[in-house]
């Protein structure tokens, strides 16, 4: 059974530096340019499109199959694509100049380079090499370094609508010989293209990484950059057992505090909508935004229920940067902000929903049970307390992402870390809070919730 009139298989394999495959050879924009065509030619319900990896014709890539018929297709470049989706897709004629048409030769030709492969690979295993993955792992961090370099720099801004490596390393202060190494490098990873010397933004960058662009997110991502500074600490930190430069949130600098508020900000952006629905604004008369922050979710939760009021509770330097979130959103009259150390102070009471988003993860268990005991006394009879954070499973092995941000609360805080549901559970319910439960969401972070009856 075939529930399109085509089928297409496209390779885009990756391989090690310098060993020839389909993604080394473009299949990238190949895959691209078909994904428009078939769009643009109105195919999509005709023509299925399947990326997948190696067919055996490395050298001659980019590779595609068409079924039912079962065409080979070699050599496909962008500007190959009209006459495919044109002549094959549309009209039924295959492109000879591009099919393999001797099945024997293309039989031979694959197993031959089976054969290359699995004797490279023996050989490889046999001198005890790294295995590309694993090698890959060990030196991620180089890309990661110069893209987090380029955005220090703000390099992408400075290339704008097209630069030399002069003309730009002229505009950010920065030596021509070098920033031409780090401007070829950024080409290599598919954020710059390169003619005849001048450098462009390719889409993506030129959307996430160009000053003045709606998503412009160097100002968020420079918390990125930040945190790299503390993820170097990491050998101490493990031998210490604690971050070994700890500074208390009041301390830091206010480029530190508004690149990690920015952040905060731009995830909230994505997660205040699911947070909201799964919670339910409804029946929430007054809110308590625990280390409230940028404000996004006070102010997603204002907006689904025009008659709750919420306050946000959060350190002196961060409240300034709430008040012009709530100011832009025109809900002054319904999110009041509140200095306070949420480490110590008591909260209040009578909160419908004492909200902590991003907040456990920074604190020990001691404090987390602490600070819960204060939740409750600050909800209402019926009251829920709702957290959101990175959850462990039981054996704190998974999802990886929560794992890792274990490791950055080590480089990062006292006692903080990922905790697992079970740890929320029993701190809930030792603090008074009953019908505790883990409410899983789509994406990184889930919801702990407990009521106090
Ligand atoms: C990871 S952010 C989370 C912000 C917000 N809840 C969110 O999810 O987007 C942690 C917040 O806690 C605040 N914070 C940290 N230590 C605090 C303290 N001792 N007292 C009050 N707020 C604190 C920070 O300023 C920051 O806004
Ligand atoms: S990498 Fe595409 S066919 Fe081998």
């Amino acid at each position: 059974m075939e529930p399109f009139q085509y089928h297409v298989f496209i390779c885009d394999q990756k391989k090690a530096e310098g060993v020839p495959s389909c993604s080394a050879r473009g299949s990238g924009k190949t895959i691209e340019a078909l994904r428009k065509e078939i769009g643009a030619r109105g195919l999509m319900d005709k023509v299925q499109l399947t990326v997948c990896g190696s067919m055996g014709l490395c050298e001659r890539g980019p590779n595609m199959v068409v079924y039912p018929e079962g065409i080979w297709y070699s050599n496909v470049t962008p500007e190959d694509v009209p006459e495919i989706v044109q002549s094959h897709f549309q009209q039924g004629r295959v492109v000879e100049r591009l099919a393999n048409t001797d099945s024997a030769a293309l039989y031979n030709e694959i197993r031959t380079n089976r054969d290359k492969f699995l004797v490279a690979q023996r050989a490889k295993d046999a001198a005890g090499m790294l295995p590309d993955d694993l090698n890959g792992q060990i030196r991620e961090f180089m890309e990661s370094r110069v893209i987090l370099t380029a955005l220090e720099l703000d390099l992408f801004t400075k290339v704008g609508e097209g630069a030399t490596a002069a003309e730009a390393a002229a505009k950010a202060g920065t030596d021509p010989r070098a920033t031409e190494m780090l401007l070829n490098a950024l080409v290599a990873l598919g954020l710059l293209s390169k003619h005849n010397g001048t450098f462009r933004n390719t889409p993506i960058a030129a959307r996430y990484f160009v000053a003045g662009s709606k998503d412009y997110a160097q100002p968020a991502l420079m918390h990125t950059a930040h945190l790299w500074q503390r993820w170097s600490t990491l050998t101490d930190c493990v031998r210490a057992g604690s971050s070994v430069t700890y500074q208390a949130t009041p301390q830091r600098s206010e480029e530190w505090t508004q690149a990690f508020i920015a952040a905060m900000h731009r995830n909230a952006g994505e997660r205040a909508p699911i947070v909201v629905q799964a919670v339910g604004a409804e029946g929430v008369g007054r809110m308590l935004d625990v280390g409230g922050g940028s404000g996004a979710y006070s102010i997603a939760f204002a907006k689904a229920n025009p008659k709750l009021r919420s306050e946000i509770l959060d350190v002196a330097a961060v409240l300034p940067i709430a008040q012009k979130h709530i100011q832009e959103a025109g809900l002054a009259e319904r999110i009041q902000t509140r200095e306070g150390d949420l480490r110590r102070d008591g909260f209040g009471a009578g909160y419908d929903l004492v909200f902590a988003s991003a907040i456990c993860h920074m604190l020990s268990p001691d404090e987390n049970r602490d600070l819960l005991k204060r939740c409750h006394a600050a909800a209402a009879p019926g009251g829920r307390v709702v957290i959101q954070d990175f959850v462990l499973e039981s054996d704190k092995t998974a999802p990886k992402f929560a794992t890792l941000f274990a490791l950055n609360m080590l480089v990062g805080t006292r006692g903080g870390s990922a905790y697992s549901a079970e740890e929320y559970t029993a701190w809930l319910q030792e603090a008074g809070f009953q019908d505790v439960r883990r409410v899983r969401l789509p994406g990184p972070t889930d919801l702990m919730v407990g009521t106090r009856r």
